[in-house]
């Protein structure tokens, strides 16, 4: 029986400018990502959706567009894909967005029952 708790899967969700989705999306392929999922969101960081660093002083905050990115990958591969990520959108200046990873539990592949490393 497969544990719970036992996938050895990671979710790697990162958040990126839209215009780099298509650089993003060929160079996941080129690593053997097998599935990808893209939404369009909103959200800021630390310059609360400024594009310059704030003044102390400033208080409004805005949302900037961004794009997530989610993938599950076996835990072996999670490094290169966070590589992969990071080499496709870095341009060095604020607002580059963020990465998170996470351990999965469970995958199940809904048409063949397949599960965990099986089924991504
Ligand atoms: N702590 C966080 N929790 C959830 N989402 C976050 C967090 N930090 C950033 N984000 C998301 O990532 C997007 C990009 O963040 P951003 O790159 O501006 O982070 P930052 O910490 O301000 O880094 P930088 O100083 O390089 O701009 C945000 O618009 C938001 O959607
Ligand atoms: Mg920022």
């Amino acid at each position: 029986m497969v544990k719970r708790g036992d996938c050895q899967l990671k979710k790697i969700q990162a958040i990126i400018r839209p215009f780099l989705l298509d650089e993003i999306k060929i160079a996941l392929v080129k690593v053997g990502v097998m599935g990808i999922t893209v939404s369009e969101v909103r959200g800021f960081g630390r310059q609360k959706g400024h594009t310059e660093p704030l003044p102390h002083s400033e208080s409004t905050v805005k949302f900037l567009a961004k794009i997530l990115i989610e993938i599950v990958i076996k835990d072996e591969q999670a490094d290169r894909v966070v590589d992969t990520i990071i080499a496709a959108v870095r341009t060095g200046e604020i607002g580059d967005g963020k990465i998170f990873v996470s351990p999965v539990e469970q995958v199940i592949r809904i048409r063949t029952g397949e599960k965990n490393l099986d089924a991504i």
